[in-house]
């Protein structure tokens, strides 16, 4: 006899795991116990490999590109979305990396339409996302796109709770590569679930879509968001001052310092750095680099530290007015190199002194990342006596000053660098034959 399942596996409405079992259970219950047993296994196989998946093989380094939200917030349209992809093809930034450009919160129209499919604000996108997918897609670029796990985004368009098969449908069919979900307004939702849902949907929708968790950290993604999606933020929203704080919004430092005491500990596991790998990323927002409210030594150190902690480097400024001095940063290609490093290991606090703290970071090949930051009010001598280190060091190292692009000797000798209040010096280690030693 065939037997037919009368449980709907493939059940878009369902919205986590245990009454989908519970279904599949009672549509069961007509057939013998071993062949139930057999059945519901492979049943159960097939269900999770055609389903409880992510899209692998996406951002096995950190995703790099721009997003509107930093500098525009909800005053976004086409128009200036295609400015800024010309600009950053003009000015570099898309041949150094930067390839998801994220469209996010205010591109909506304030009301779903009569069948419930999410739509673009006429006014703002006239032409269209299908329209603005494929004039990136033209011009070599990813589209990203934001909306939100609750029933509102938190500026209060439509949100995607209760539409996620829908709106995964409409995401592939705009072309879209790249989804930041947000979690305002959810209720009672659990995380976990909901985000399930969404990478359920997606993955049904079958376009392959690097999926951002934007949970603010409140229920420790990275504990378990590795099957769900590329990366997830570990805080609350970043804001463009170096340690300034306000209710929702802290500066890059204090962001920094979150990434390290979220989870107590001592030495590389200490942190969140290591849940991070490649596919899977810690996100601690996205970048204020070039924004008013930062120095340009804040700018750079934000930079660096970024890269030391396998940040996704997503741009958050108006690249179209952008000083040469923050171009430069943003393309350094050696300093980007360091975030991009294919071994995937974030970067951790190996001391933190009144002064200064001191990042490193191992990379592929044996090199090693080391990032000295001023933490102090003034400009210091700041002396790096490498034995220090040895703990963590293997031998003689070269030494390289990846800002200046100048060699400084080796690791056998310390260094004292001037450095401005709230600047780095940032140095590639690469380890000595034994022979030179
Ligand atoms: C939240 C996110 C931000 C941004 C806004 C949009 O605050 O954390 O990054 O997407 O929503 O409303």
């Amino acid at each position: 006899m065939v037997w037919v399942p009368r449980c709907n596996l493939f059940d878009p409405a369902r919205n986590n795991d245990t009454p989908f079992l519970r279904t599949l259970v009672d549509g069961c219950h007509a057939i013998d116990l071993p062949m139930k047993k057999t059945l519901f296994f492979a049943t159960l196989l097939l269900a999770t490999t055609a389903w409880a998946q992510k899209f692998e093989g996406l951002a096995l380094t950190p995703p790099m590109g721009w997003n509107s939200w930093n500098t525009f917030a909800a005053n976004i349209d086409e128009n200036l979305i295609r400015e800024t992809a010309d600009t950053m093809i003009a000015n570099g930034m898309r041949d150094a990396g930067y390839v998801y450009i994220v469209v996010d919160d205010c591109w909506e129209a304030k009301e779903r339409d009569a069948a419930g499919n999410i739509v673009a604000d006429p006014k703002k996108f006239p032409s269209g996302m299908k329209a603005l997918g494929d004039y990136l897609h033209s011009k070599g670029f990813k589209f990203g796109i934001h909306n939100c796990a609750g029933t509102e985004t938190c500026a209060g368009f439509p949100g995607g709770r209760g539409h996620e098969y829908q709106d995964a449908l409409k995401y592939a069919s705009w072309g879209v590569d790249y989804l930041k979900y947000d979690w305002c307004n959810h209720g009672t939702a659990d995380a976990r679930e909901t985000y399930k849902t969404m990478r359920d949907a997606l993955h049904k929708a079958g376009r392959p879509v690097v999926f951002s968790l934007c949970e603010w950290g409140q229920n420790k993604p990275w504990e378990w968001a590795k099957d769900v999606g590329h990366l997830w933020r570990t805080t609350g929203d970043i804001m463009s001052a170096y340690d300034a704080r306000q209710r929702w919004e802290n500066g890059w430092k204090l962001i920094l310092d979150l990434q390290y005491t979220l989870v107590p500990g001592e030495g590389p596991d200490d942190g969140i750095g290591q849940y991070a790998g490649p596919g899977h990323w810690n996100d601690p927002d996205m970048l204020e680099v070039g924004n008013k409210g930062l120095t340009l030594a804040e700018s750079r150190a934000h930079f660096s530290l970024w890269c030391m902690i396998a940040a996704p480097l997503i741009a958050g400024n108006d690249v179209r007015h952008m000083s040469k001095e923050v171009h430069d940063i943003m393309t350094d290609k050696n300093v980007i190199a360091i975030d991009q490093d294919p071994l995937g290991k974030q970067g951790w606090r190996f001391r933190a002194e009144t002064g200064r703290e001191i990042w490193v970071r191992d990379l592929a090949g044996g090199d090693m990342a080391v990032c000295v930051l001023n933490t102090g009010a003034t400009a210091a001598d700041l002396t790096t006596d490498w034995s220090v280190m040895s703990s963590i060091l293997h031998g003689d190292y070269a030494v390289r000053d990846v800002w200046a692009k100048k060699d400084l000797g080796t690791t056998r000798t310390p260094r004292t660098d001037h450095v401005e209040s709230h600047d780095v010096m940032l140095f590639r280690l690469s380890r000595l034959p034994p022979s030179d030693g």
